[in-house]
């Protein structure tokens, strides 16, 4: 009998402020218009960070709604897992500070590092130790809160992040055909310099002097990373898809990283995906990196469009380069 890993329950975590696009140009004093940012992102608006709240608090809220949810006790949870890279320290990990606030104290903990793809990645590793016999629970969590870190000064960059944070709690279950299917994960570092944040870690720390040129706050070339995203999406889609020996056209709910509208209508037309097997919350979120995916995941469960036995496939991509797609049996 096979084990698998299945997604008991969903919790998310989102800032309370809501900005439009047009608070955000008069707010931050951005050269550029509602109808631009719509056009080319289709975002309307996002969710920032005020007063307290950041990545961890984000990823505590979601974690304890997706534990509660699931009727475990916080001593059944063997495993936290965070896919985010916007942590509120640089060190200790996010997971660190989860796994405390939410009393799980039979638990390990770490962060993986793969941008938007951090809940691709971080599901991945729960269903690898899950299906190894290694832990029964796991609590994975996509979060990130990339409005601390955009560079306001570039129009191009700011305008499309916003900050959330989603979770599930993961389990072994003995048969039946629920779970986790089939996973992809890919990279290519000749990218890195496409998306990066280059100042304060330790190559130039937080207390030296920047050199001439280099600014803080996220660097990003949009077209490069555009044109990276539409082949990524495919591709990562075709690999999990063969892999799994599924046909595109079973699938009934396709969850691609909310980055654009472009990115995900180019992701869909390669399919031939109908738009009502498509979710988009893109127009209220606006990119959320590592939190985007489990959002959708949960938004599409508790309105009732994910149901139990349906097909979905998700994909995600971001800096390093990354990407990959897990296909899920929900
Ligand atoms: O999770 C991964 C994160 N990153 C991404 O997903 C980013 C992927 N890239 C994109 O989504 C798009 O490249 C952007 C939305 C960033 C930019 O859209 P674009 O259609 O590629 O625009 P562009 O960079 O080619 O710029 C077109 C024009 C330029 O003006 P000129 O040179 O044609 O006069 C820009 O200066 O639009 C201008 N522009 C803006 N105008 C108004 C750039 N940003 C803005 C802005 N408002 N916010």
């Amino acid at each position: 009998m096979s084990r698998r890993a299945v997604i008991q329950s969903v919790g998310h975590g989102l800032p309370v402020r809501i900005v439009t696009n047009k608070e955000l140009i008069l707010e931050k004093g951005i050269e550029s218009d509602d109808e631009w940012i719509q056009q080319r992102t289709g975002i309307q608006q996002r969710h920032i960070c005020t007063g307290d709240e950041g990545a961890y608090s984000l990823a505590i809220e979601a974690g304890r709604e997706a534990l509660e949810r699931s009727g475990l006790k916080p001593t059944d949870i063997e495993m936290v897992i965070v896919g985010t890279v916007s942590g509120d320290y640089i060190w200790p990990s996010t997971a660190c500070f989860v796994q405390n606030a939410l009393g799980l104290k039979m638990a390990g903990a770490f962060d993986v590092s793969a941008a938007c793809a951090g809940f691709i990645y971080s599901l991945a590793n729960a269903t690898a130790l899950i299906e190894t016999g290694v832990i029964e629970h796991a609590l994975v969590i996509g979060v990130d809160a990339l409005s601390k870190q955009v560079d306001w000064s570039d129009r191009a960059t700011c305008i499309l992040f916003g900050d959330a944070a989603a979770a599930v709690v993961v389990s072994a279950v003995e048969g039946g055909d629920r779970g986790v299917i089939k996973t992809v994960m890919l990279a290519d570092g000749a990218g890195a310099p496409f998306i990066s944040i280059d100042l304060g870690g330790t190559k130039y720390p937080p207390n030296s002097v920047a050199p001439e040129g280099m600014k803080y706050g996220i660097q990003m070339m949009g077209n490069e990373v555009y044109r990276f995203a539409i082949k990524a999406m495919g591709d990562a889609c075709e690999k999990v898809l063969a892999e799994a020996g599924v046909d595109a056209s079973e699938v009934d709910l396709f969850i691609p990283h909310q980055a654009n509208m472009r990115i995900i209508r180019a992701a869909a037309e390669r399919f031939k995906f109908p738009s009502e097997k498509v979710f988009v919350n893109v127009h209220k979120y606006g990119n959320t990196s590592g939190g985007s995916i489990p959002l959708a995941l949960y938004e599409a469960s508790d309105s009732g469009r994910l149901k139990p036995g349906m097909l979905v496939l998700t994909v995600g991509f971001g800096a390093g380069l990354v990407w990959g797609a897990n296909l899920i049996r929900w």
